[in-house]
């Protein structure tokens, strides 16, 4: 069983990254469930010390990863914030950050509260308008930070505009790729520096299992990664990394699946009489839906629309039955959430609405099962609305 060089994505995703375990044979690369290596001699070991620093069952997920986004390395993390805050580390005190003003809050949450306190700055921009974001630059800015599409309002940024941006003033471009995955969107190929994505959503794919990756193109930025994950120490449990390794066998056939069905959903919403508005890249009445399709391969799985208050949406939540009402998205089960008191909770109240974050918007991460069940219950729910 080996790859070739020019394997389809499908079979990279399944196979890349791994091989049948030497001593037994194992089609799946095992658990490596061990704090420490015994070595031969003095000095002579298998390259493996100490399960911080190396674990084969890690390294095979960092393989599978770098492969699936088309980069050179990938480091693998303990959430996908600690992830986003690897990233971080290779700023210096001082340095400016531009970032998409409706960023996961928990990443707006990282940069207002904790690395505010170390001297670095940042601005948050609507950075699908390219001209507000260079605007937003300053002499010592040295990353922009995308999210596309955006959480949860589905704004898209024009990747390939932001990496010429971002270059032409001396900074790096990450893309936090965790709503697209790898198989609808991929950043590295239009030009960003690094990506990163929460593996707790569509990657592991399966809501058990907390974690976070970065895909690096460059070798210094791959060596201080790396060095920053065994420092700091953040890292990727065994059982974590094989659950993952198990997801992204299956993620193009799931991304598939979950574009389907993210697109039939926001259809039979829009023209719903107590739906305000919906948000879904792949509707025609999407603002940025050609630049979408440009960059993108599908649409996803993810939408968000809007009830007009926060009444209407508290009674869709309390009505829905297959619908489970959590945080998170991305696995195989849908999710329905309310982003101003759920996933954007610690985006303060003013920020949020002018993102359109307003208190009757609900998201759904629409899941795999049969649409027409999903649609049954949607219908149900919106007539108690
Ligand atoms: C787009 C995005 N990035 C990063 C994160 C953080 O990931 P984690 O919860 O694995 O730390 C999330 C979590 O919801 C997210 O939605």
């Amino acid at each position: 069983m080996k790859l070739t060089q020019n394997a389809r994505f499908s079979t990279v995703c399944l196979h890349a990254g791994q091989e049948p375990d030497p001593t037994t044979g194992a089609i799946i690369t095992p658990i490596y469930q061990t704090s420490t290596y015994v070595q031969e001699e003095l000095g002579r070991h298998k390259g493996f010390e100490y399960a911080r620093t190396q674990n084969p069952t890690r390294a095979a997920l960092e393989g599978n990863l770098a492969a699936i986004e088309g980069g050179k390395a990938a480091v693998a993390f303990a959430s996908g914030m600690a992830a986003i805050n690897a990233i971080t580390s290779l700023l210096k005190s001082g340095d400016h950050v531009v970032m998409s003003d409706n960023v996961y809050g928990g990443t707006f949450r990282l940069f207002d509260k904790v690395l505010s306190r170390y001297q670095l700055s940042f601005s948050s921009v609507d950075t699908a308008d390219l001209d507000a974001t260079e605007r937003a630059f300053t002499a010592s800015t040295r990353m922009l930070f995308v999210e596309t599409p955006s959480n949860p309002v589905m704004r898209i940024t024009d990747l390939a505009a932001a990496a010429d941006l971002a270059h032409s003033r001396g900074a790096r471009l990450v893309v936090d790729n965790t709503f697209a995955s790898p198989v609808l969107q991929r950043p590295l190929s239009l030009g960003a520096d690094l990506v990163t994505h929460s593996t707790t959503k569509y990657l592991n794919g399966h809501s058990d299992s907390i974690g976070g990756v970065v895909v690096a193109q460059h070798e210094d930025d791959i060596e201080w990664l790396r060095f920053v994950q065994n420092a700091a120490g953040a890292i990727l449990s065994p059982f974590d990394s094989w659950l993952v390794l198990r997801g992204t066998k299956t993620l193009p056939i799931r991304m598939a699946q979950h574009s389907a069905t993210g697109l039939a959903l926001a259809e039979l919403l829009e023209p719903h009489p107590k739906v305000r508005k919906v948000y879904y890249p792949g509707l025609p009445s999407h603002p940025q839906r050609a630049l979408a399709a440009r960059q993108m391969s599908g649409f996803g799985g993810m939408l968000a629309f809007d009830l007009g208050s926060r009444d209407a949406a508290a009674r869709l939540l309390k009505s829905v039955r297959l619908l489970a009402l959590a945080e998170s998205l991305g696995g195989v089960e849908s999710l329905i959430s309310h982003p101003a008191t759920m996933t954007h909770a610690s985006v303060p109240e003013e920020h949020r609405h002018a993102l359109g974050i307003t208190d009757g918007l609900v998201r759904i991460s629409a899941g795999l099962e049969d649409v027409e069940d999903l649609k049954e219950d949607l219908n149900r729910a919106l007539a108690a609305v």
